[in-house]
């Protein structure tokens, strides 16, 4: 939550700030409380800042006429103090000559605070950060060199951060991370980048250093300089160049992220195929799980759905496998000879990480599926598995969610000892289903007139029904629940009404014609998305799919109806209202 960009030029030049303002829109959907630009140049540091949009805080602060060499940049999602304009990064220290922005949650934040006043500091926010400029500008009233303050700084906070820092007087901007996630980006023309992650500085470098947890150091136009505990890191050893053909981070035509992402999946299921065939840590991956005791499938909301797939082909062979709701992990324990799949798209949600360190404690092994190389998650693993679906800038996963399903596919293929040229189908099957029911969705969500609705299915159904409840729940704000169908009989049907909205999940199953009689007779509005024509009501979609891909023609309907429904009511499905992309917060 909250995203963080630093750019440190050679030159100063009037088109950084259309790079920044770029990249802040790439980051906005990590948190749109507030947007905050802070620049040095000789004049010192100005500060430009406030509640709202990134569009429209650019345009009310004048934000492209901001001239400088060094740059910072963050969106927020809050945690400490309201959402408004105090509150916005970056945060100053009394001079006004440091200015910093953060990504993370301070917890001995109020003792520092009460520390630095009673030496009269004076502060403006009711936020955590704040303290980090103050802390820095104390240690360099106390004689310290810029960076030795800074890292003092850092050894005094506990919590988790992700930080850069920009000071009169010197042309590098300071990072230190914990816990969040950062990256550096070697962008050409003496002109590097520091930011939460890679997708703000795509469009101007793919080449990259990762940076990792414990570590501090400084960006300058031309350099990178990292140390942990006090030894210098050899940066050579962790340049690498991303390989995304899906590298497109922006709308490119669309409306909105979501709808472009949508389209996007059979290419990103395509590359996580043709990738995952050949990757030997697959291999790997299904030796440990097939001898494991055990399996823990760990996730949290939409990878928690894909984590049910996983689970289910799992348990019909004669191996163990339970699906864990990351926030819930200490309901279990694990021990020696169990695994842990952790399935992350971003691979930073903290929960997850959260639920790795116990399971790791108890003895398990880690294995973990993310869609960024070397994430958090991906480094705290024995066995990193990697989809490859590009970024993804919508709050809404969809096209990571059909690639976390073809991941595990082939994830249990291998470990089944199964042919896995069945998946070669899988991402013609997504695009005939985007294709073919995009304009039925559409009229649908005409009539989805009703402050609630109930997603209905059957067995491997079930985990999309879930997945359709949770997409029109965040980005259209409709009160949405998925049953297995035969269970909606056991309370769920109380609520259903004349014209109540229920949509049938089908995929190609004859028993589900019972439960959709059922509702129907007691007055619900009938939806039917299904491989095969149930012929019981008019509003029917019909995709096409082959056994065991039913998943790939049934999910982008469902991701279509929450997306239109979104945008009749006039919502922004790209930027829900209180969601962040990744959730850093516990
Ligand atoms: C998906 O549409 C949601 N935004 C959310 O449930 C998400 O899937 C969840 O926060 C887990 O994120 P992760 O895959 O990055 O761990």
């Amino acid at each position: 939550m909250c995203g963080i960009i630093g750019i440190a030029s050679s030159k100063k030049d009037r088109t950084l700030t259309d790079v920044l303002v770029s990249s802040l829109a790439r980051l906005e959907y990590r948190g749109y409380d507030s947007v905050g630009v802070a620049s040095l140049d000789e004049g010192g540091i100005d500060v430009r800042k406030a509640k709202g949009k990134v569009v429209e805080v650019v345009k009310r602060k004048k934000i492209n006429e901001m001239t400088g060499y060094l740059f910072l940049g963050h969106t927020r999602w809050a945690t400490h103090g309201a959402p408004n304009d105090q509150n916005a990064h970056p945060h100053i220290d009394c001079t006004g000559k440091i200015a910093v922005v953060h990504n993370g949650t301070l917890t001995n934040y109020k003792e520092l605070r009460e520390e630095l006043e009673s030496l009269g500091h004076k502060f403006r926010s009711d936020t955590d950060t704040e303290v980090i400029p103050h802390l820095v500008e104390e240690f360099v009233k106390r004689g310290m060199d810029s960076f030795s303050a800074f890292k003092a700084a850092v050894s005094s906070l506990k919590g988790s951060y992700a930080i850069l820092m920009i000071m009169e007087g010197e042309r590098r901007i300071f990072f230190a991370r914990l816990d969040n996630p950062l990256v550096i980006g070697l962008g050409e023309d003496n002109k590097n980048f520091v930011a939460s992650e890679y997708a703000p500085f795509l469009p101007f470098t793919s080449t990259v250093v990762t940076i990792q947890d414990g570590e501090v150091g400084f960006v300058t136009p031309s350099s990178v300089y990292i140390e942990k505990d006090g030894k210098v890191v050899d940066v050579n050893d962790r340049i690498h160049k991303l390989n995304f053909s899906v590298i497109s981070a922006s709308k490119g035509g669309y409306s909105h992220f979501m709808l472009k992402e949508i389209h996007e999946s059979p290419l990103a299921v395509k590359e996580t195929i043709s990738t995952m065939l050949s990757d030997e840590a697959v291999v790997e991956a299904s030796r440990i799980i097939s001898n494991a005791n055990r399996v823990f499938v760990v996730a949290a909301g939409t990878s928690y759905h894909a984590a049910l797939f996983f689970t289910r082909y799992l348990n019909l062979s004669s191996l163990t496998a339970i699906p864990v709701i990351a926030s819930e992990y200490s309901s279990y324990k694990a021990k020696s000879g169990d695994v842990v799949l952790a399935l992350s798209q971003s691979g930073e949600t903290l929960d997850v990480k959260m639920a790795i360190k116990k399971f790791r404690n108890d003895g398990a092994s880690i294995i973990s599926i993310t869609n960024v190389i070397e994430s958090t998650i991906s480094r705290e693993s024995d066995v990193k598995l990697y989809m490859r679906a590009g970024p993804e800038l919508g709050v809404a996963a969809t096209k990571t969610f059909v690639s976390q399903v073809a991941s595990l596919m082939i994830l249990k293929s291998r470990v089944l000892n199964e042919d896995t040229s069945y998946l070669a189908k899988a991402p013609q099957i997504l695009e005939d289903a985007v294709e073919e029911t995009e304009g039925k969705m559409k009229r649908w969500s005409t009539l989805i007139d009703f402050p609630s609705v109930y997603y209905l299915s059957k067995g491997i159904g079930v985990p999309l029904a879930m997945e359709g409840a949770l997409k029109i729940k965040e980005v259209a704000y409709v009160h949405a629940e998925a049953y297995p169908a035969g269970e909606s009989k056991h309370g769920p049907i109380a609520l259903v009404s004349e014209g109540f909205p229920v949509i049938f999940v089908n995929p190609g199953l004859d028993e589900l014609k019972v439960n959709m009689e059922e509702m129907k007779s007691r007055g619900a509005k009938i939806f039917s998305i299904s491989t095969v024509n149930t012929n019981l009501t008019d509003n029917e979609v019909i995709v096409k799919s082959e056994r065991d891909l039913e998943p790939f023609a049934l999910s982008p309907p469902l991701q279509l109806l929450a997306f239109y429904v979104s945008v009749n009511k006039g919502i922004d499905p790209d930027r829900p209202r209180n969601l962040a992309k990744t959730v850093t917060v516990e």
